[in-house]
């Protein structure tokens, strides 16, 4: 690669690395797609990138524009970094509690963040949808009522699905089109959703691996595919569809305490300095790895950087 014409150019096509050390004896091979590695450091900078360019073309967002969205942290660092540089002001909604650093990155590239005081459930990295809700009805009541703004509502926008068709596309590539089981946690849903999507409009037979935090209140693998009693303003959407197409052939719970066990070890000893889901999927990755055997191939992505983390007490060995 020579230069690219905007970092913008740069959002995609990261690696996909081979597991060396963590995959247990007699096992399939793990491959990892590092989205860490995207520029503001998740693979959000992909639906970022597709919802905003999506909404310009359908006329729905307009220079002078201000983005707006919800956002525990990568989303809202990722419509910070491309809505700015695209020209348009960017409020982040977020509960209050976040880490400093999320908030200072968003800032960084020129976004505002408000914090709202509302109970937070305490899901951990691997979730997202639930401790949104709040703040996506601040969202609905800001759109409605102040002129000039788009919410880009991450979790029923298609263009997020079809950003992630993208992710899946090149993972076949880089694979020479041998896969046999892909796993991703289950935030909004984009990521499984559009991966899968790709995988088996060539692979028919390939195995989809959904994980949730095993502290989920309305746990997917329980049947729940929206908080009860939200309307589809604000819930809903992209995980809906996707459990109810019957694409994910299983929904599986993961402890905080392996993801972050597996995400120490995927900085030790494989060099991938990767965030708490990227543990999460590798730590499921590997099950289905030994279950399957010498000679398959399981893909997941290592979703976000370990930098957002750094000062969270409970993310630190
Ligand atoms: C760190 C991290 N991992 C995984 C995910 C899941 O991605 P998706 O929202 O596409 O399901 C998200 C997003 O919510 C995330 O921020």
């Amino acid at each position: 690669m020579k230069y690219v014409d905007s970092i913008l150019d740069a959002i995609g096509n990261t690696p996909l690395v081979k597991l060396n050390k963590v995959v247990p004896s007699d096992s399939a091979d793990v491959f990892v797609k590092a989205e860490y590695l995207n520029p503001s450091g998740s693979l959000k900078d992909r639906i970022a990138l597709k919802m905003i360019r999506d909404a310009e073309a359908r006329g729905d967002l307009k220079p002078g524009y201000t983005i707006i969205e919800a956002s525990t942290g990568n989303t809202g660092t990722a419509l910070s970094f491309v809505g700015t540089q695209l020209g348009y002001n960017v409020e982040i909604y977020m509960p209050e509690g976040m880490t400093r650093e999320r908030i200072r990155i968003m800032e960084n590239y020129g976004a505002k963040v408000h914090e709202l005081s509302m109970e937070a459930s305490d899901e951990g990295s691997v979730a997202g949808a639930e401790v949104e809700i709040g703040t996506r009805i601040k969202c609905l009541e800001v759109e409605r009522t102040k002129p000039k703004v788009w919410w880009a509502r991450q979790f029923s926008n298609p263009s997020n699905t079809e950003a992630h068709l993208q992710t899946g596309r090149e993972i076949l590539e880089q694979l020479n089109g041998k896969v046999d089981a892909f796993v991703a946690s289950i935030g909004v849903g984009g990521t499984l959703y559009g991966v899968a999507k790709a995988l088996k409009s060539v692979l028919p037979d390939v195995k989809i691996f959904g994980l949730e935090p095993a502290s989920a209140r309305y746990a997917l693998s329980e049947g729940y595919t929206r908080v009860p009693g939200t309307g589809d303003d604000v819930c809903g959407g992209i995980i809906e569809e996707m459990l109810n197409s019957g694409i994910v052939d299983k929904v599986v719970k993961v402890s905080n305490k392996d993801a972050i066990a597996m995400s120490d070890r995927l900085v030790m000893e494989e060099g991938l300095f990767c965030g708490i889901s990227s543990g999460a999927n590798v730590f499921y990755a590997c099950k289905v790895a030994k279950e399957l055997g010498p000679g398959k191939r399981v893909a997941t992505v290592l979703p976000d950087h370990r930098d957002r983390y750094l000062s969270e007490k409970k993310y630190t060995t």
